[in-house]
């Protein structure tokens, strides 16, 4: 009999990646992914605890789900296991059992590989179950290696943790030390991707660029290397990675950029503030101009790499001339499109500790919308730099108006055609009539030919 699988994602694209794989972990007990929690057997939350307003979303959601579980209870449709995954299930764990009593089970983003197992232990009735230890075996050795699905475009986590501990940030915490993948076990997982359909990786990684990965030899392999392994196979058309440091940038990676044709020109890499004395405050560990430098030496690779970034406005002493320093680095840099967050103390990292220098709420709006305005400016010219040019795009899926297809140009562009169903998953040349802020629109370039891959 099958069972309705719902999954709800927040956060980042390691948390899509492991929402997949929990789906994948639980197809074999006969569930089967639901779009909506209403006649759900069981409902996950896969949480984020970034910043304090993605956490609060938890309790929220949660509630909403007890009443959905109410509702199919009393309807006659049995129960609801509710579980909550993710990096607030980690942080908070004893605190969600406590407050949501009604909660099945709590596991962390390490843990979840442990699924049927809680599951018999849940249906034991053993009450609830907390499972936010870092095993010692990493979750990937458990993996099943049949995805139920495959899309076009598809994420591949090949690193995850982190060892910088960024003064503000919770994720060496939620996702514990620094840990890659060997080679071999990435490439094999590609090349399933590949034969299900899928036609551009993104490999990810909390620090994707830290990567060092054991290969066949026994040997420790880079990013830059394993991109130009992946870059061998057939069948795949573009790869990509995230999320980056600058640190961590090395001249090979770089080099990557111009040498391996299948890596699209498009770096995110956060440099969050562009102050000096914020970024030693922040422990990132460079300056802004060690930033610049690396920026430069990729457009010499690569002059068309266009770039994205993190932004974190309102860190604890932050001044205006600090601010003023954020500003210049994004005049400096011209980014392609961009994040920006107002800080957000959260529990047990650093900066929270500095309450004395903490910057009110009305500053932080006020230079946020500042930031942003700035960013939007410099997104909407650079996707209006593209009208009149020819770009190829991986068309992805179909759009909400009649004949109309989505997909994205190298440099991260979503991208509007009309076009027939039957190009998606195809490269096909567009040119471009209309750049907006968030997208571009095109026109199929009529040579494009029909075989094209
Ligand atoms: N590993 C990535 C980022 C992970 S978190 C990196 O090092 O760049 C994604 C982004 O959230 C960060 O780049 C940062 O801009 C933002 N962020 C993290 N902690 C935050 C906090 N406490 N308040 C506001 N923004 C935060
Ligand atoms: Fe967080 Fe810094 Fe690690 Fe990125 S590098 S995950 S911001 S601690
Ligand atoms: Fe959020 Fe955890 Fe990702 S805190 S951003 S889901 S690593």
């Amino acid at each position: 009999m099958t069972k309705k699988l719902y999954i709800s994602t927040y956060g980042c694209q390691m948390n899509v990646y492991d929402s997949a794989r929990m789906a994948d972990i639980l197809s074999p007990l006969g569930y089967s992914l639901t779009p909506t929690p209403d006649h759900a057997d069981m409902a996950i939350l896969n949480t984020c605890h970034i910043r304090e307003k993605a956490s609060e979303k938890t309790f929220s959601e949660l509630g909403r789900l007890r009443n959905k579980r109410r509702v199919k209870m009393e309807a006659g449709g049995g129960e609801m296991t509710i579980a909550v995954a993710g990096c607030v299930a980690q942080a908070e764990g004893a605190e969600i059992m406590k407050r949501a009593p009604y909660v099945n089970m709590v596991f962390g983003p390490q843990s979840y590989h442990k699924l049927p197992e809680m599951l018999a232990e849940a249906a034991r009735g053993s009450g609830q179950i907390l499972e936010t230890d870092f095993p010692v075996e990493p979750k990937f050795d458990h993996l099943p290696d049949e995805a139920i699905d495959t899309n076009l475009s598809a994420f591949l986590t090949v690193q995850e943790g982190c060892d910088k501990f960024c003064a503000f940030c919770v994720v060496p915490y939620t996702r514990g030390a620094e840990f890659s993948r060997s080679t071999t076990e990435i490439i094999n997982e590609a090349k399933r991707m590949i034969a299900g359909g899928t036609r551009e990786i993104t490999l990810l990684g909390q620090n994707v660029n830290a990567y060092h990965g054991l290969g066949t030899d026994d040997q420790s392999h880079s990013l830059a290397e394993l991109i130009s392994q992946l870059s061998e196979l057939d069948g795949l058309e573009r790869l990509r990675y995230t999320t980056s440091h600058p640190l961590e940038m090395t001249e090979e990676l770089c080099q990557a950029h111009r040498d391996i044709d299948i890596l699209m020109p498009y770096l995110h890499l956060p440099v969050q503030a562009g102050s000096d004395k914020i970024l030693e405050a922040m422990n990132r560990r460079h300056t802004g101009d060690e930033y610049r430098r690396i920026i430069e030496k990729l457009r010499t690779y690569r002059p068309d790499l266009a770039l994205s970034g993190d932004f974190i406005v309102g860190f604890p002493g932050e001044t205006e001339q600090d601010f003023e320093d954020t500003m210049q680095l994004i005049r400096d840099v011209n980014y392609a499109q961009a994040y920006s967050f107002k800080y957000s103390p959260r529990p047990g990292t650093p900066a929270a500790a500095q309450e004395a220098q903490m910057i009110p709420e009305e500053v932080k709006s006020e230079r946020l919308a500042r930031l942003q305005a700035l960013l939007n400016e410099q997104q909407l010219a650079y996707n209006r730099s593209f009208e009149g040019k020819t770009v190829p795009v991986l068309l992805e899926r179909e759009g909400k108006r009649e004949g109309q297809l989505i997909g994205r140009s190298p440099y991260m562009q979503s991208v509007y055609v009309q076009s027939p169903t039957h190009r998606i998953g195809r490269v096909a040349d567009v040119i471009i009539d209309e750049g907006n802020a968030n997208s571009l629109r095109g026109t199929l370039k009529s040579s494009s030919s029909e075989n094209a891959a």
